[in-house]
């Protein structure tokens, strides 16, 4: 297929382009850079060995969408395009709704004009909100999130459930993510974050490589085995392997819409992981605990039974390479992508 990849450019886009290519799929980039370097696109193509064409669009720009939509053939749209900082978001709350609002509706519509019928979307397990039963089933209802980039998620999911109802022959996955980390094993591309990293592991990574002081373990007096949060960390390969086995599954969806969780069905504590990553960088890395970070849930992890019966989709590398990984990356490139 030729398929689309919004956010082609960013940490979760940048790997699935390349398990695309690998899979036998013609992919082009549509990405504004404003959270990714144009460098990762060379990346790309040194390692795939193949030539990635690239749009440089903002997808809010309705008509600069519908360009590109007149210029280019797609069998299919893979969207992961978006803001994604929760705590950004819970500031900026009209820039996270006219952004990740207003780009989803340019893309539906020139989808919908050039008939273009494959849709697969980056979600998020914060759709299920607060007070889901752990596991996260998708047969769970009353999505719910508490930051407005979450909301977003929820938004969307809606949006596209809808124009999937109105539309003949449009599919549509939903995707939703646990907590991805880590990075493709050659350490050439990987997470990328702009100034202190909000997320757990470039954190450590961070600490590891010496960017960082150490890290701050946000609460140790959770109910959970060890007292700190527990979350279902997934590698970042697997994740994007997940997107190309939703892509190729589409046509054969019963419904026009079906959402999968995207995780392993395990989780893993903060110190847990802290430990890993020390276990893979061969010392110990300096950390203090901290009070609790606002909004944290103590614990969730997927059930991830409907990606692996219906999809054929599995999270098959442990927290062990998730650490190498991520480690291998953060050395090559402690100052992540280089600018030009
Ligand atoms: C966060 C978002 C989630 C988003 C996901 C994307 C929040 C509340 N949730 O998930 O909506 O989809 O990122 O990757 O921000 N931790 C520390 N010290 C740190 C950083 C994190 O102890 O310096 C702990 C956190 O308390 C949490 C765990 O590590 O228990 C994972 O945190 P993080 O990587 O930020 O992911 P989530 O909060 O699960």
């Amino acid at each position: 297929m030729r398929v689309l990849v919004s956010g082609g450019a960013g940490y979760i886009g940048s790997h699935t382009v390349l398990s695309l290519l690998a899979s036998g799929h013609d992919v082009v980039v549509v990405d504004d850079f404003s959270n990714a370097k144009p460098s990762v696109i060379g990346r790309l193509e040194a390692l795939s060995g193949k030539h990635v064409p690239v749009h440089a669009i903002d997808l809010t720009d309705a008509e600069k969408t519908e360009r590109l939509f007149d210029h280019e053939r797609f069998d299919a749209v893979v969207h992961f395009a978006g803001f994604k900082a929760v705590g950004e978001s819970v500031a900026k709350p009209l820039a996270y709704y006219r952004n990740n609002l207003d780009s989803t509706l340019s893309l539906l519509e020139a989808m919908r004009r050039h008939d273009v019928q494959r849709l697969v979307f980056s979600s998020s397990a914060t759709v299920y909100g607060e007070h889901a039963p752990v596991p996260y089933s998708e047969d769970y209802e009353h999505l719910s999130s508490s930051s407005p980039y979450g909301q977003t998620k929820v938004m969307i999911e809606r949006i596209m459930s809808d124009v999937a109802a109105a539309t003949e022959g449009l599919r549509v996955a939903l995707l939703r993510y646990f907590n991805p980390v880590g990075a493709h094993p050659s350490g050439q591309i990987g997470e990328d974050p702009q100034g202190i990293p909000n997320n757990l592991m470039p954190f450590i990574a961070q600490v590891a490589v010496g960017r960082r002081e150490r890290l701050t373990v946000f609460g140790d007096d959770y109910d959970t085995a060890d007292g700190t949060c527990e979350r279902d960390y997934l590698h970042v390969e697997d994740l994007a392997a997940g997107h190309v086995a939703a892509l190729e599954h589409l046509d054969s969806m019963v419904t026009p819409v079906r959402a999968f969780n995207l995780g392993t069905g395990t989780g893993t504590s903060v110190l847990a992981m802290l430990h890993a990553f020390e276990r893979a960088v061969g010392r110990e890395l300096p950390y203090e605990v901290g009070p609790r970070r606002a909004g944290d849930l103590p614990a969730f992890w997927a059930d991830p039974t409907r990606a692996n019966t219906e999809l054929g989709w599995r999270a098959e590398k442990s927290i062990d390479d998730m650490c190498a990984d991520t480690w291998r990356w953060q050395q090559a490139n402690p100052q992540g992508f280089p600018d030009a």
